[in-house]
């Protein structure tokens, strides 16, 4: 069969740019080896937070004697809890299913490689099948990497994607990785009462993230129990009654851990094995396939995109650049502009970012303002006994062009667009200050620190130097 536009992988970059092909008038087919909507909607994003809102209904329900409320009796079951989560995911991934058939969209569920440039051969349960296609696009993902420490390949050293089938809360899990994996399944298994701690190979936690949040996020991890050992590299990990034995080199010389789960949470790698990129001719190497800023790779009419490339590896990259990809391979001219990318940590609060940290800049050699406003002075957070957090954003000194926003609070990941908008854009703190910001709302931190960078904060109290 002929196609305009073949798609491998069904995950939010592939199915997207299915979607827009077609909506371009394609004629398309999306191949997808497992289950729609790939990682993102079956072992990621939709998963996690499904689970992660019970955890803080949990903690909500355990508070509630701070809002005037009782509740007796209290308990949860972690099997009903993962039976929410699965039937959330299969809910959204029929919901996938019905869009793309609405688009008219062959779907074909296999594992693809390419025999020539326009060639697919698609193996499927019932044997083999070729499609031509005039144009190819890539989205196959990542999966979790694993890490060269003896016994990692032991029953109870996990990744995320196992971790998401438990039926039990385990009694004690180690944590290796303390990125954002790492940070978000460790608050949802220690609301549960699994007992974590975290071990980071670099100098801290969260190292893509601005110091200023990492320091107050320490702090929140200390007050809810997880124990984090930064600078520490995991040697071992060895059988032993009832779980494991890590050892670690840490900066106070060996340590041990005795725990019943390990989560392998050091990052994930692309998935090019298996597509016949050599085969085609296109250029890839340990990170991914290499693409330009139309999405496309060494080879003329094939794209490739989302974590398979290994820029960015968010869904919301994924999709955007999909989109390009798309547009490309239907005959229009996009480019992939990665300038303001938001991103998310789904702790509690929440972690939200966009453009430079106060490192990158200062790395940069830029010459910064920066202000920040915490959320304990915001009658909306107070109001809602959320005052975690802090609002920090970062200008360009001469001008106040936005640089960077950097978000710890109460529905970091909602407030964060207001950033994503000002940098995409091009605008400054001032464009932000002078904006109407409506009361009472979380979204004035987000007003009163950008004041703060022409030192105009109305709600923060004046510290006067003695004389
Ligand atoms: P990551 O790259 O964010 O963090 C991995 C961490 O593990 C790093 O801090 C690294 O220094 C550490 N590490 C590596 N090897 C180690 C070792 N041997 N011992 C101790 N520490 C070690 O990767 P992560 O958290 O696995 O996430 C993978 C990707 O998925 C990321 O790109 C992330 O942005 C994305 N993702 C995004 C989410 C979101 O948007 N909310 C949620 C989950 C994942």
């Amino acid at each position: 069969m002929n196609f305009d536009v073949a798609v491998i992988g069904g995950g939010p970059g592939g199915y997207v740019a299915a979607i827009r092909a077609a909506q371009l008038g394609g004629k398309v087919l999306l191949v997808e080896k497992e289950n729609m909507g790939g990682v993102c909607l079956n072992r990621g994003c939709i998963p996690t937070k499904t689970l992660l809102k019970s955890a803080e209904k949990w903690e909500e329900l355990q508070r509630c004697a701070e809002f005037g409320l009782r509740a007796e009796n209290t308990g949860f079951d972690f099997v009903a809890i993962m039976e929410r989560k699965n039937k959330v995911v299969a809910g959204l991934r029929g919901g996938i299913e019905q869009l793309v058939k609405s688009n008219d969209i062959t779907v074909v569920y296999g594992a693809a490689a390419l025999i020539a440039p326009n060639l697919l051969e698609v193996t499927t349960d019932s044997g083999t099948e070729t499609f031509n296609a005039n144009k190819v696009i890539i989205a196959t993902g990542s999966v979790p990497s694993s890490i060269p420490v003896p016994g990692r390949e032991l029953p109870a050293v996990i990744t995320s994607d196992e971790l998401l089938e438990l039926t039990q809360v385990p009694k004690s899990m180690l944590v290796i990785g303390a990125g954002v994996v790492g940070i978000e399944f460790s608050f949802i298994m220690k609301a549960f009462g699994c007992e974590v701690t975290i071990v980071e190979m670099l100098p801290t936690i969260l190292p893509m993230v601005d110091s200023d949040l990492v320091k107050r996020m320490g702090l929140i991890l200390r007050k809810q129990g997880i124990k984090t050992l930064a600078g520490a590299k995991v040697t071992a990990i060895e059988e032993v009654q009832g779980g494991v034995l890590v050892k670690a080199d840490t900066a106070k010389g060996a340590q041990e851990f005795t725990v019943e789960k390990v989560l392998l949470a050091a990052g994930r790698r692309a998935v090019t094995e298996g597509l016949g990129l050599d085969v085609a001719g296109i250029e890839y190497d340990r990170t991914g396939i290499k693409v330009n800023t139309h999405m496309e790779t060494s080879v003329p009419g094939i794209y490739a995109i989302g974590d398979v490339t290994g820029q960015s590896m968010l869904a919301h990259t994924a999709s955007t650049a999909g989109i390009v990809a798309a547009e490309n391979a239907m005959g229009l001219d996009s480019v992939m502009d990665y300038s303001a990318i938001p991103s998310c940590i789904f702790t509690t609060p929440e972690i939200a970012m966009v453009g430079l940290t106060e490192e990158e800049a200062t790395a940069e050699q830029l010459e910064i303002k920066s202000s920040k406003f915490n959320f304990a002075a915001n009658g909306k957070a107070v109001s809602m006994g959320e005052t975690d957090g802090l609002v920090k954003i970062i200008t360009d000194a001469a001008t106040g062009k936005m640089l960077g926003m950097h978000i710890l609070g109460p529905h970091a990941s909602d407030l964060i667009m207001e950033g994503t908008l000002a940098i995409r854009n091009r605008l400054t703190a001032k464009d932000i200050a002078h904006t109407i910001h409506p009361h009472p709302t979380l979204s004035e931190t987000v007003m009163e620190s950008a004041h703060g960078i022409y030192g105009d904060i109305i709600h923060q109290v004046k510290l006067k130097l003695r004389k």
